[in-house]
Order: C-alpha cells, then sequence, then structure tokens
C-alpha cells in the first residue's frame, strides 16, 4: 500500500517540488480551496452543516473534488476540519453561523485535561474513508494532501473554546501550569500522529501541519513551550515516505525555529518576502506561498504584479510550490483563482537554475 502510493506520488510536480527536485513548471494549490467561494460548495452546504459535510466520507470527498473539477490545480487537500481531534477527545464542538468554532468546556484546569480521550482508530475514521473515496475517483490525476492542526493551534481553541484575538489562556496555561500545559501537548502529539499515520495508510501523498495561530508567540516562548511538540510529532510521521509541510502565520520572527522542528517544506506568509524567508530557512527545505489573499479581490493587472513578484523571487530554485500566505477568503471571484493558476504555470523563469530540458512544450 505505503509502496504503491510512493511510486505513484513521486511523478507529481507537487510532491516533486516538495523534495526539491527540478519540475517543468511551478506547482500550485490553495489553502482552503474547497468552500464558500465556489458555488458548488455552497449549495451543497446549504443543505448540510460542515460537520455533516466533514463527517460523511461522500460528502467530504465530493467536496475535495469540486476544486480539482474546476481549477487546474496541482494537488487536492482532503476536506475536513482542524478541530474534528478535539471533538474525538471529548469535546462539544459546534460552528456557529458568523461566530466560527465554538468548544465547549474549555480546558482551563488538570481535570479537564485529564478527561480527555485518548483517540482510538476507529474515532476519525471518517478521514481515512473519504481519502481512499477521493483517491478512487482522482485516479492519479493530483495527489491528495492529508493534514491536521500543529499541538498549539489546536491547544489554543481547546483552551479559548474558539477563536481568540490575544491567546491569553492560552499563555496563561503555558506561563502559570507548564507541567499542565506539556501534559497537554504530549497528548496533543499522540493523538495527531496516530491520526496523521491514519491519513498516510488510506493513501494521502502528502500532509500538512497547520500552526495556524503560532505566530502569537515571542521567538522564546515559541522555543520553550511549542518547538519540543512540533518536532516530536514530526519526527513521528517523518518516516511514512510523504512530504511534510510545516505551515504557520505571522511566523517572520520564528522561520528558523520552525524549519529547527522540521517539515520538507516550510509554508510562509505575505508579510516575509518569499526569497529572503528562503534565505532563512535553508536552501535544503522548499518552501510553500506566499501570496497575499487578498490580493485575488484586485484588478487584473495587480494580481499579475503580485504573482510575478513571488514568483521572481522563486528563481526557478527546485522546491518552491505556489500558494497563498493563507487560506482563500469566502468571497474571492472564482475567475481570478483560475487566473492565478494559469500566471503560475505559464511563468518563464530567466535562470540557469531552471532546467529547460524538463519543460513540456
Ligand atoms: O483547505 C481546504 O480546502 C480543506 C478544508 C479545511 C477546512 N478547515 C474546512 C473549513 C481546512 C484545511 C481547514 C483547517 C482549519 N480549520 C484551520 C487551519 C487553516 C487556517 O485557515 O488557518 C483552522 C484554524 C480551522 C478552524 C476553523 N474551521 C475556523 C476558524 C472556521 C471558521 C472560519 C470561517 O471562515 O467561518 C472553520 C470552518 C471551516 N472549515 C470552513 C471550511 C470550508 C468554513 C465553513 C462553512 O462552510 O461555514
Amino acid at each position: 500500500m505505503l509502496s504503491d502510493s510512493l511510486n505513484v506520488s513521486s511523478s507529481f510536480p507537487f510532491i516533486q517540488a516538495c523534495r526539491r527536485q527540478p519540475v517543468a513548471r511551478t506547482p500550485v494549490w490553495f489553502m482552503r480551496q474547497a468552500g464558500r467561494y465556489m458555488k458548488e460548495y455552497r449549495d451543497l452546504r446549504a443543505r448540510h452543516s460542515l460537520l455533516e459535510m466533514c463527517r460523511t466520507p461522500e460528502l467530504a470527498a465530493e467536496v475535495t473534488l469540486q476544486p480539482i473539477r474546476r481549477l487546474d490545480v496541482d494537488a487536492a487537500i482532503i476536506f475536513a476540519d482542524l478541530l474534528l481531534p478535539a471533538q474525538a477527545m471529548g469535546m462539544d464542538l459546534q460552528f456557529v453561523e458568523r461566530e466560527g468554532p465554538v468548544l465547549s468546556g474549555a480546558l482551563r484546569d488538570a481535570d479537564a485535561v485529564r478527561r480527555l480521550k485518548d483517540v482510538g482508530d476507529g474515532e476519525l475514521s471518517y478521514v481515512g474513508e473519504a481519502i481512499r473515496i477521493v483517491r478512487r475517483e482522482l485516479a492519479g490525476k493530483v495527489p491528495v494532501i492529508g493534514f491536521s492542526g500543529a499541538p498549539f493551534t489546536l491547544a489554543s481553541y481547546m483552551i479559548e473554546g474558539g477563536a481568540s484575538r490575544d491567546f491569553a489562556q492560552t499563555k496563561i496555561m503555558m506561563y502559570s501550569a507548564p507541567e499542565l500545559w506539556r501534559e497537554l501537548m504530549e497528548k496533543l502529539v499522540a493523538v495527531l500522529a496516530g491520526f496523521l499515520k491514519s491519513q498516510v495508510a488510506a493513501g494521502a501523498d502528502a500532509l500538512q501541519i497547520f500552526d495556524s495561530w503560532v505566530g502569537c508567540l515571542s521567538p522564546g516562548d515559541f522555543r520553550q513551550y511549542v518547538l519540543p511538540y512540533s518536532r516530536s510529532l514530526i519526527s513521528k510521521i517523518c518516516g511514512l515516505g510523504v512530504p511534510i509541510i510545516h505551515f504557520g502565520t505571522g511566523t517572520a520572527t520564528l522561520l528558523e525555529l520552525m524549519r529547527e522542528a522540521g517539515g520538507d517544506v516550510i509554508g510562509l506568509d505575505w508579510r516575509v518576502e518569499l526569497d529572503k524567508g528562503w534565505e532563512r530557512v535553508g536552501y535544503d527545505v522548499a518552501v510553500q506561498g506566499n501570496l497575499d489573499p487578498v490580493v485575488l479581490f484586485g484588478p487584473r493587472h495587480l494580481i499579475e504584479q503580485h504573482v510575478d513578484v513571488v514568483m521572481r523571487a522563486a528563481q526557478g530554485r527546485p522546491g518552491h510550490i505556489f500558494n497563498l500566505g493563507h487560506g482563500i477568503l469566502p468571497t474571492t471571484p472564482v475567475e481570478n483563482v483560475q487566473a492565478v493558476i494559469q500566471m503560475v504555470h505559464s511563468f518563464e523563469h530567466h535562470t540557469p537554475n531552471r532546467v529547460a530540458s524538463l519543460r513540456e512544450r
């Protein structure tokens, strides 16, 4: 199973770029490429709740495939949510219209942390089921990305009970109850490692770890309270034979430390220049990014200018995956998304770094 997926994976430009191999054209996909900016998604969503869509393999597979039918992207990301493991650990999860996710029974003391359940094989198996359907339907067209939250970002939702501006409760636990913080992070590492392994067993060709909110921390706090656990998670999954993308936002001061924690690909957001970010994480890892999602609302010439800046910064160096710095926003015009894909795919690098002979013309 695994060796089978390895053989197939290795000829995908997306996977080749993750491994810093030269590619004929830069691969591109978008975080949140399945979502509300697409009519197909809104139509299905009108009939089902978000959780129902995540937990029903046929629906999750259908939503995963919607952008693949409409857009010439180089990878599919399985439709799921970062918070599903919190639900599997026993927390009550709801998505409230216009408010976002709400986890009741926010973790504020040792009892709450100790009540969290270990997650058995079956609990999140609907995600693996969806991956199996997607893989079958794709029939080798593009690879499938599995994902989870990083321990910090998942912990922050579980402690805050939902979205947060300042992450005060999360930091209070970190600073005031370091032993409890460690206990929680170790539990999350175990659950997330099992979850990610199950996605690879189901056929995921790559894994992305979303540390979306880790940018709220200072480098010193990242090193002390986050790095050991992100590193531990990545070390448990890096032998599975699939590339790992380590992503965060607001991470301009944390890039070297994220790289130290691990990953074959480091995600960059738009607050850093791609060439400078790449130099800092080192050319022995690949990078993914980093257009500002809001640029997609601009006129075509402005979009073109911004895509050009990102592509030029990559210099045709093997190991760049084009993406936004964060997810596509809900009202983004689809035709602008299509235009970006076209711009990336047709971009000509005038640099010796590019292996011209690989171009399929
Ligand atoms: O990228 C994809 O296409 C795969 C699907 C995906 C979803 N959530 C579906 C979703 C992925 C990769 C996620 C990850 C996720 N979920 C993250 C990390 C990525 C990031 O954006 O930083 C986070 C922080 C969450 C938690 C979460 N889920 C929030 C904060 C929200 C509400 C945000 C909002 O815009 O309303 C969700 C809901 C959610 N998850 C939506 C989608 C498509 C919007 C849901 C809807 O249809 O109502």
